[in-house]
């Protein structure tokens, strides 16, 4: 990891599959410029290169399963060694269990450097589906639609590259449920890791996406 300094903002976004973790994180993105990353994007990258490690790392995604932790553990910080990453991140995804938590602590540590927030967006399960169900994504630069709820300007393209969009593979109903019950029971024992660590923000996100960002800004504005 670059070393980073006092006065940066280093972020976590936790929560469910569909919760809202990739649109408000992007949003937080564009207003304090500092880079989104999500542990998701960086491994369908690598999947859509074609490479063995894509193949290996597509045969736990497909499936709604976690990829393991040594695998999302190196990608993640080599990511941050980014210069992009000094003035801060903001961390879509990652850590997912507490092992990923434990070891990103220690990365932390070493570093001398430390953790802003854990902004953790709560969402009842049925509704997840149903975001899921009807989400369309860009391949190209990653933004993530709604049918119904974040609608495209022009119906079936992309608003930033004019890319067609798609359905993401692991956005089928069975692989849905897997993926919420893997969340249950991997990754929700983080809530209590950074609750017991005062560090952990909740918010409600079953409101409207606008309303759920002006929330998440009061939160990031006291970090500052
Ligand atoms: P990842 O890509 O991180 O997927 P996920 O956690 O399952 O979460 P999603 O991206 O599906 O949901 P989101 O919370 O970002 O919601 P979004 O904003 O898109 O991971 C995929 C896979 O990679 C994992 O299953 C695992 O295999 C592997 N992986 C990734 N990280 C890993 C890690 N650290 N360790 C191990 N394995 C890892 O919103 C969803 C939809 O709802 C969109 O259509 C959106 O427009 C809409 N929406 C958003 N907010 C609202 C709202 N408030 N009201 C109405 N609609 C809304
Ligand atoms: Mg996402």
């Amino acid at each position: 990891m670059s070393e980073r300094s006092a006065g940066t903002l280093n972020l976590i976004f936790l929560g469910p599959p569909g919760a809202g973790k990739g649109t408000q994180s992007r949003m937080v993105e564009e207003k304090y410029s500092i880079p989104q990353i999500s542990t998701g994007d960086l491994m369908r990258k690598e999947i859509s290169s074609g490479s063995s490690f894509g193949e290996e790392i597509n045969s736990y995604i497909k499936l709604g399963q976690l990829v393991p932790d040594k695998i999302v553990i190196s990608m993640l910080l080599h990511r941050l060694d980014h210069d992009d990453c000094k003035k801060g991140y903001i961390l879509d995804g990652f850590p997912r269990t507490v092992e990923q938590a434990k070891s990103f602590e220690l990365a932390l540590a070493e570093n001398g450097s430390f953790l802003s927030g854990v902004i953790a967006i709560t969402v009842a399960d049925e509704v997840l589906a149903l975001r899921l169900g009807d989400r369309r994504v860009c391949k190209k630069c990653s933004t993530t639609y709604h049918l119904f709820h974040n609608k495209p300007k022009k119906d079936g393209l992309c608003d930033n590259c004019g890319t067609p969009l798609s359905r993401r593979r692991d956005d089928e109903p069975d692989v849905i449920a897997n993926r919420i019950e893997v969340y249950h029971q991997q990754t929700a024992p983080l809530i209590d890791f950074y609750q017991n660590r005062n560090n952990l923000y909740l918010v409600d996100g079953n409101k409207k996406i606008d309303v759920i960002f002006q929330q998440i800004c009061v939160i990031i504005d006291k970090l500052t």
